[in-house]
């Protein structure tokens, strides 16, 4: 637990390399993907502020957000059976399993424009999958356990949490506007690294 604020921290000095070398989507999905794989390998080092689920719905709280807005990373935690609505993102987005498991059954058109479900992926700890308008946007998203939480971390390509996105009803064609918003008002200290530095002074 202790390392857990430097594993967080190096994924976003990764991701904020990529914005500042102007990285395009695909490369920050292969490279972002490949390091978000490595903060997902361990499930030893979330924070429990940013773990606790919320009996009445999941909860996304924000790890960080690049000062630009290119990017934010944030914990999604679901208790036990609950699910996002079908919604999309607009921005690219990388999603690392971290505990548990969830359940993400993608929506595509039909000839007709109306939304029908597509393929369904189960993701278990460990797995990281991307969503974006380039690949598929569209989905909802559940905790696929019944008798206990889950949680993934994602990366998005912008504010993510006041970000105008879109929920749907597939059923009757309706769309809303939504901005999801975060469940916590502070952050995880990233930057707090004084025993690093105690170390190297050996004092
Ligand atoms: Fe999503």
């Amino acid at each position: 637990m202790a390392d857990g604020a430097d594993r967080l921290r190096h994924f976003v000095c990764c991701l904020t390399r990529l914005c500042d070398a102007g990285a395009d989507e695909q490369a920050i999905r292969d490279e972002g993907g490949a390091a978000l794989r490595v903060l997902v390998a361990d499930d030893d080092w979330l924070m429990e502020e940013f773990a606790a689920t919320d009996p009445t719905q999941y909860r996304q709280y924000l790890l960080h957000c690049d000062p630009l807005e290119r990017f934010s990373v944030v914990s999604f935690v679901w208790g036990p059976g609950q699910q996002t609505p079908v919604h999309d993102h607009t921005v690219w987005g990388l999603i690392g399993m971290l505990r548990g498991a969830e359940i993400s059954r993608s929506y595509v058109r039909d000839a007709a424009g109306r939304l029908v479900a597509g393929a369904e992926e189960r993701l278990l700890p460990g797995m990281v999958t991307a969503v974006s308008p380039q690949i598929g946007d569209i989905h909802l998203v559940a905790n696929a356990l019944a008798d206990r939480a889950s949680i993934s971390i994602h990366a998005y390509g912008g504010n993510i949490g006041a970000m105008a996105r879109h929920v749907f009803v597939p059923e009757s064609g309706e769309v809303k506007p939504f901005v999801s918003g975060y469940a916590n008002r502070f952050l995880p200290n990233l930057w707090d690294r004084a025993e690093a530095v105690r170390a190297g002074l050996g004092v």
